[in-house]
């Protein structure tokens, strides 16, 4: 029967059986990153130029309208993540896809019903079913943009986690795409630390303990490394600046 649901399930054995490639070559970047990583964080900052990208921004007021996701969320979790994909390594003519991917993370949250989008409370576990088709609903609206291509990593595998538990394929350690792997830290630091509808912002201290906490489970170990030491060598406002609202 040709249901939505079947539709995903069919996109989803697409994907599978050639879809986004594993990706080659991270144990290289990471040694790059490791022994680069102090060097590259005296430099300046990659700029981030949101107002030239009128799609994006037209990306992120819908995804704002809809309650997916804040635009001041988004927006320091774009920077950081560049920031975070510089230190480790990855060439500047690739952060542009790190940016859009980033930003559109949770682009298939668009296709979640309001009546889980927006529950004022916890989510049953037939709701928390549907709340992880997200990723695979991100694929499904991004995969047929051709300049979005490489920017896809991020919102079809920002819920993968290293240790293989996470969804929506369970892909493990580097068989998730570093751009994925990067921006998952980056994600879970900055809504930890951020304002929350029902969630205190936790102190950044207690934020670093628990990414070393998670490194080898949720998260790539090197990522945490490189990301750790990125706050604390940051001498600016951006990565130590008290919590603030979402
Ligand atoms: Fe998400
Ligand atoms: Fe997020």
């Amino acid at each position: 029967m040709n249901s939505p649901q079947n539709h995903v399930f069919s996109i989803v054995k697409q994907v599978d059986a050639g879809g986004l490639p594993v990706e080659k070559g991270s144990r290289r970047l990471e040694r790059v990153a490791c022994a680069g990583a102090a060097r590259r964080m005296r430099k300046p900052r990659p700029v981030i130029d949101f107002e030239s990208d009128t799609l994006m921004q037209g990306w992120m007021r819908a995804l704002e309208e809809r309650e997916c996701e804040t635009a001041s969320h988004c927006r320091r979790v774009v920077e950081k993540t560049v920031q975070l994909a510089a230190a480790m390594g990855v060439e500047e003519k690739e952060w542009i896809h790190f940016q859009r991917g980033a930003l559109l993370h949770d682009i298939g949250k668009m296709g979640i019903p309001n009546s889980i989008l927006l529950k004022p409370g916890p989510l049953t576990e037939a709701e928390w079913e549907i709340m992880r088709m997200h990723p695979v609903y991100a694929y499904r609206l991004i995969a047929p943009i051709p300049y979005l291509a490489k920017a896809l990593t991020i919102p079809y595998c920002h819920h993968e986690k290293w240790d293989g538990s996470g969804y929506p394929r369970g892909l493990k350690g580097e068989q998730i795409p570093l751009a994925a792997r990067i921006f998952s830290v980056v994600d879970v630091y900055d809504a930890l630390t951020s304002e929350r509808p029902y969630n205190r912002p936790w102190p950044v201290q207690e934020v670093k303990a628990y990414l070393r906490t998670e490194s080898g489970r949720m998260f790539d170990p090197r990522v945490v490394k490189v990301f750790l030491a990125l706050l604390d060598q940051e001498t600016s406002h951006y990565f130590d600046r008290p919590a603030r609202p979402n």
